[in-house]
């Protein structure tokens, strides 16, 4: 098949999705576009601004007003994937402090606050030549993008990975506290996750970075074929069968 012009990656946190994203759009020279950061732009705004995270109606009048630009990273030299500004600010580090963390998935779950985002979203998207990750992208951001990926992996394994991802960094991170963080955010990210239901079905546990790559480009020399485990689309459904 010619390459999707549209390729959504959606999977719970932790899975690899932006490893997977940034890979793929480098591949293919695609805009690598990951939703979160927009969440999480939210999130800092809704700090700065010192309104109520649960104040669904003040969190949207703020979002409607929010200038959120994703740019490439232009000449940074700190390793960045991208830049983001909020009203002109370069809020890109800031995105992963825990403060925004500890609020992103109560402001993200919004549901007016959901259509704003997901409007702006929509209109990267349809430029065409981009790779998006989300939680909603290939179900309902994107609904007719050629072609979905679920990526998904073990609960162990993303606690590994993620730990291992802010040990890189030069964080200090414990397993144990990491797992818990990670059940959490599964928890309360359950209410906007929304895998699609034709979306192909990665299961990325004992599979380095390359090797999920190359299974997508696999799907897109074959054409977009069955998933590799259903069974992952199904816990995707239903997180409280995850932990076995
Ligand atoms: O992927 P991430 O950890 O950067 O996502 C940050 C938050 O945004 C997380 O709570 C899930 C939420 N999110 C969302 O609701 N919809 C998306 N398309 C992407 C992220």
């Amino acid at each position: 098949m010619p390459v999707p012009s549209v390729i959504t990656i959606d999977g719970p946190a932790g899975a690899g999705k932006s490893t997977l994203g940034e890979l793929l759009a480098r591949r293919l020279g695609y805009l690598f576009f990951d939703t979160g950061v927009m969440y999480r732009a939210l999130a800092w705004a809704v700090l700065r601004s010192a309104i109520d995270p649960e104040d669904g109606e003040a969190v949207a009048a703020l979002a409607h007003n929010l200038d959120i630009q994703v740019l490439p990273p232009g000449d940074a030299t700190d390793g960045r994937p991208y830049t983001v500004l909020v009203d002109g600010v370069d809020v890109t580090w800031e995105l992963r402090h825990p403060n925004v963390e500890r609020i992103v998935s109560i402001t993200a779950r919004h549901p007016a606050a959901r259509d704003i985002m997901r409007a702006q979203q929509r209109a990267i998207g349809c430029r065409g030549r981009v790779v998006m990750v989300g939680r909603d992208i290939g179900s309902v951001v994107m609904p007719d993008a050629p072609l979905k990926i679920y990526l998904d992996a073990s609960l162990d394994e993303r606690a590994r990975r993620r730990t291992h991802e802010i040990q890189r960094r030069g964080g200090s991170a414990d397993l144990q506290h990491v797992l818990n963080d990670i059940i959490r955010r599964d928890s309360l990210d359950r209410h906007v996750s929304a895998p699609a239901a034709d979306a192909c079905v990665i299961f990325s546990d004992g599979l380095s970075p390359e090797q999920v790559v190359a299974l997508v480009i696999d799907r897109i020399d074959d054409g977009v074929g069955d998933s590799q485990d259903t069974s992952a689309y199904e816990r995707a459904k239903n997180p409280d069968s995850a932990r076995t």
